[in-house]
């Protein structure tokens, strides 16, 4: 299964940093977003360590943490794009690290450490094989019990960006994902497939723990 090389995806974002941006600053207040981070804050205020937001693009949604559930948690972002990079680190100021680096290999961030990782629209940029290797990764910063929140498009086959990029990305389906958390080492408890307004695809939303084993 084909996907566009780092560089490739980095340019996407680099050309479209602003212009995400400022479509996110309307998007976050979208119910789907109070509904995610709500449940994130409820769920992991027994563990202490950061939220690290694997690709934190703009920073939208640790700022929004932050500001409405939890100001005291330290947050950690991480982005492929310098300009995104450069954007979230604008957004959020103190107590929060915003590093460039790739999803797949969290080096700076010590095992067993994290109360939560996050993952929002992101995974269709890597092959099934790098996908599993990044829930493994994720999987060893967190702590026994730490939550994984992902968002990925659905379905099968690649991604039309139309005129706006030949970047090639790739849908999973349900299955797919539940097997490869499964399988690195999470437990799922909650998975839904729901419409997003105005794009052709539907996303796959889910929750998990990391399971002691
Ligand atoms: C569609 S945006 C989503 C941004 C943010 N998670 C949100 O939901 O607003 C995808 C982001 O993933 C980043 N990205 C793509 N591949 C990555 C990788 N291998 N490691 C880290 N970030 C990556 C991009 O640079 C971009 O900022």
């Amino acid at each position: 299964m084909k996907v566009s090389s780092e560089e490739e995806v980095q340019g996407l974002y680099e050309e479209s940093a602003n212009a995400y941006s400022e479509m996110m600053d309307r998007e976050i207040d979208l119910p789907v977003y109070a509904d995610v981070l709500g449940r994130l804050a409820r769920g992991i205020s027994e563990l202490q360590g950061p939220l690290v937001d694997t690709s934190c693009g703009s920073g939208h949604m640790l700022s929004r943490y932050r500001e409405r559930y939890d100001s005291e948690r330290p947050l950690v972002g991480i982005d492929l794009s310098p300009r995104m990079v450069a954007i979230a680190r604008a957004r959020l100021s103190s107590r929060t690290e915003v590093l460039l680096g790739d999803m797949r290999n969290l080096e700076d961030i010590k095992a067993s450490s994290a109360a939560a990782v996050l993952s929002y629209f992101a995974l269709h940029h890597v092959t099934p094989e790098d996908a599993l290797e990044a829930f493994r990764e994720w999987r060893r910063v967190l702590r026994p019990g730490g939550q994984l929140v992902l968002a990925t498009w659905e379905g099968e086959g690649t991604i039309d960006y139309g005129a706006e990029s030949d970047v090639v990305a790739q849908r999973y389906t349900k299955d797919e994902v539940v097997r490869w958390v499964h399988d690195a080492g999470f437990s799922v408890s909650r998975c839904v497939i729901e419409p997003v307004e105005g794009l052709p695809m539907d996303a796959i939303y889910l929750e998990g723990r990391k399971r002691v084993q």
